[in-house]
Formats: structure tokens, C-alpha cells, sequence
């Protein structure tokens, strides 16, 4: 199994959703034989989308991230939240890897994916609770990872979440615990 791992949490050693998605990847390893990309989108960065990249003949850069993409079976997306949505240095990767006529098209129908038949793992990490109350209005994070993917035809999407990370000794374990457990179900 081809298994693209990215990473966007800003703080590496001490971040939360990349020890997440590092865990979900060992319990894949332990499950099966695995060939591994990692991309770290913090330690080697991608630009933020400008138009000359956009509209040159050559798309190096995109190609290679599209093609990642497409060469994979399953991805495992390290997506914290910040500021109620996802890192800017994933948001790059998106803005590369969502092109009309390559991942989706648009038909009579409206628009369709084009890449099929992909698992995905989300860590998601967040300092406070979105999963339940008012709060789920402010998440722009795990919905706009939902969407996103699912426009490109990606709907097998497992999200495994540590929340309430920054509210204090007691929420965090609990968030961690519910994290582990979530992987120990892979
Ligand atoms: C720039 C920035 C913005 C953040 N914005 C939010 C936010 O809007 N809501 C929230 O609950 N936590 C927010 N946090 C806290 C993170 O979601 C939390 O620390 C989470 O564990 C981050 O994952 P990481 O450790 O992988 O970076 C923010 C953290 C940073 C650094």
C-alpha cells in the first residue's frame, strides 16, 4: 500500500497532530507493508499559489504534488486547527492539487472528482472543542478538509481528533486518549 503522508503543524517535535498522524501511520505499518512519502509542508515549504505558476506551460511543482496525490492508496493528512481553519502551508498543497481537467472537471452536472478510490486518515488537532454545541459553526477546519477532498472524488475520510488540547491538563489526556483509541480501530 502507497501511503502519502503530509504534515502542517507548525511547532514540529511538540505538535500535537503530527504525533497523531505519525501514530496513524506506525498503525498502518503494523497492519501491512507499506511504501511511504512524507511530505512536510513546514520544514520544506511550499509558496503560497501565485498566477505565474498558475498560467506557465510548465507546472512542475503542481505536477509533482498531483501526482504524489495520485500515486497514493491512502493519504494520512497531520491538519490543525488555526484561526478556525487549516495551517496556510496546507492550504498551499490544496490550492496545487485541486486543477479543473486533472482531479476534477466540470460537467452539465456541476463539477467532478476525478480521483477515485483513495482511504484518508485526518489528524486533527485543536485547543478547544468543535465537536459539539455552538462551536461546530467555527469549524472551517475539518469541513473544509471534508469538502476539499470530496470535490476532487475523495470520500472515504476518517477523522481522528485531539481537541480541547489547550484547555488544560485534564481535557488534553482526554483528547489524546480519544485520539489513541480512534487509532487503535484502523
Ligand atoms: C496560529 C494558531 C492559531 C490557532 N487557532 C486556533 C483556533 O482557532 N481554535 C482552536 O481551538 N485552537 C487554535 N489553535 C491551537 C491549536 O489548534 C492547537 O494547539 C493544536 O494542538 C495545534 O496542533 P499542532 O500542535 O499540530 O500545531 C491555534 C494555534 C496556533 C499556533
Amino acid at each position: 500500500m502507497k501511503v502519502l503522508h503530509l504534515d502542517s503543524g507548525i511547532f514540529l517535535e511538540q505538535s500535537v497532530s503530527r504525533q497523531v498522524s505519525q501514530n496513524i501511520v506506525n498503525k498502518l505499518k503494523e497492519k501491512q507493508d507499506i511504501t511511504l512519502v512524507h511530505r512536510d509542508l513546514v520544514a520544506n515549504p511550499i509558496p503560497h499559489l501565485a498566477a505565474d505558476e498558475l498560467l506557465a506551460e510548465e507546472k512542475p511543482l503542481i505536477n509533482e504534488l498531483v501526482q504524489e496525490l495520485l500515486d497514493a492508496d491512502t493519504l494520512v493528512i497531520g491538519a490543525p486547527m488555526y484561526n478556525f481553519t487549516i495551517p496556510t502551508q496546507l492550504k498551499a498543497w490544496f490550492d496545487r492539487v485541486l486543477q479543473a481537467g486533472v482531479t476534477f472537471k466540470y460537467t452539465e452536472q456541476g463539477p467532478q472528482g476525478l480521483v477515485n478510490g483513495k482511504k484518508v486518515y485526518i489528524a486533527s488537532g485543536r485547543g478547544g472543542i468543535y465537536s459539539q454545541g455552538e462551536a461546530q459553526a467555527m469549524d472551517h477546519q475539518e469541513s473544509y478538509l471534508k469538502q476539499a477532498l470530496a470535490f476532487i472524488g475523495i470520500t472515504d475520510v476518517t477523522i481522528i481528533r485531539a481537541e480541547g488540547m489547550n484547555m488544560g491538563d485534564e481535557p488534553r489526556q482526554q483528547g489524546f486518549k480519544e485520539a489513541e483509541q480512534e487509532i487503535e480501530t484502523i
